[in-house]
């Protein structure tokens, strides 16, 4: 079969994906947590030598095959955090694959750039953010990696020249995606201070402010703090608004990892004042929002304090 389908074979292909797909949920709440395979049964089935011909609609055939070898996400399964994967998404997935845009900037996906800012101004405005800007990213951990790059090159510029030693700051129960974000930067995971937590695993600000002034001693710049608004063990939020004022007095940058609990600021925002004055925002809709969330593509964001780019 060629790569090229008329709009005819595309709606009959489709219907048939569907229609497999329709199959599948019917049945998902009985399905197993693990399926009945085995590495040799897997490798059996689809670790096939490379054909020499197209095999054309029949390489659609092993759809239900396919399921059969697979984890369903169904109320057994309860391993990862994972997005909420809703069926009504799958399908929102499609129509974007098939109009498979280029959303680098405005004019190159006039649609999709608008949706993206919408969705990122609605979440910031339902968290009492309002006026902040920001992007939709593959998850929490690329979120917060971008908050850090955001964070490094507005006090410690390095695009250019290379980073230089510095530190930043965050509790112990910090996510390891922090660490990670800061290895992949180059600043360094040695260089992220673990300041101690409360009896409520929040972060100590005195025990904080007693590391920044430590660093300085020593002549290591402090660049940023990372305080997070539900941490992934106790779903403990740090204290916001005296981080955020610590952070304005030390003219450090404030990321707010909310990828756990930042979406609870709609219920409860007497919990996470001192939000809004984060400089960035992570945030995972696939975690809170959950079910409401209406599309796979829509469920990350970092949003940007306006007046930062
Ligand atoms: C506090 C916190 N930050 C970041 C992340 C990473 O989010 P993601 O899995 O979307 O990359 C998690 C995930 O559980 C988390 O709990």
């Amino acid at each position: 079969m060629p790569l090229e389908l008329s709009p005819e074979e595309f709606g009959l292909l489709a219907d048939r994906v569907s229609r497999a797909a329709g199959d599948y949920l019917a049945g998902l709440d009985g399905r197993p947590s693990f399926p009945a395979t085995s590495g040799p049964v897997t490798a059996g089935v689809f670790g096939l030598p490379l054909p020499e011909q197209g095999v054309g609609a029949a390489a659609f055939d092993d759809l239900a095959v396919i399921a059969d070898h697979s984890r369903p996400g169904n109320a057994r399964f309860f391993a990862y955090v994972l997005g909420s994967g809703k069926p009504v998404a799958a399908i929102g997935d499609l129509y974007a694959s098939v109009l498979n845009q280029n959303v680098t900037a405005w004019r190159s996906a006039p649609a999709a750039v608008t949706v993206e800012r919408t969705v990122v101004r609605w979440l910031a405005e339902v968290i009492g953010c309002e006026g902040f800007t920001g992007s939709l990213a593959g998850g929490g951990s690329s979120a917060n990696l971008m908050g850090q790059a955001i964070a490094r090159e507005a006090k410690a510029p390095a695009n250019e020249g290379g980073a230089r030693p510095c530190a930043v700051y965050a509790s112990a129960e910090v996510h390891m995606s922090v660490p990670k974000a800061l290895a992949v930067l180059g600043t360094g995971r040695a260089n992220l201070r673990h300041i101690p937590v409360d009896e409520a695993f929040r972060m100590r600000t005195d025990a904080l402010t007693a590391a920044i002034e430590r660093d300085r001693r020593a002549g290591i710049p402090a660049i940023a703090i990372v305080a997070t608004a539900g941490t992934t063990s106790t779903g403990a939020v740090d204290p916001l608004r005296e981080i955020a004022g610590i952070a304005q007095a030390q003219g450090l940058w404030l990321h707010v990892d909310g990828a756990y609990d930042g979406l609870a600021a709609m219920a409860v925002p007497e919990l996470f004042t001192g939000l809004a004055q984060a400089d960035s925002i992570a945030l995972d809709a696939h975690k809170w929002l959950c079910c409401r969330a209406s599309a796979r593509r829509i469920t990350e964001a970092l949003t940007v304090r306006s007046g930062h780019s």
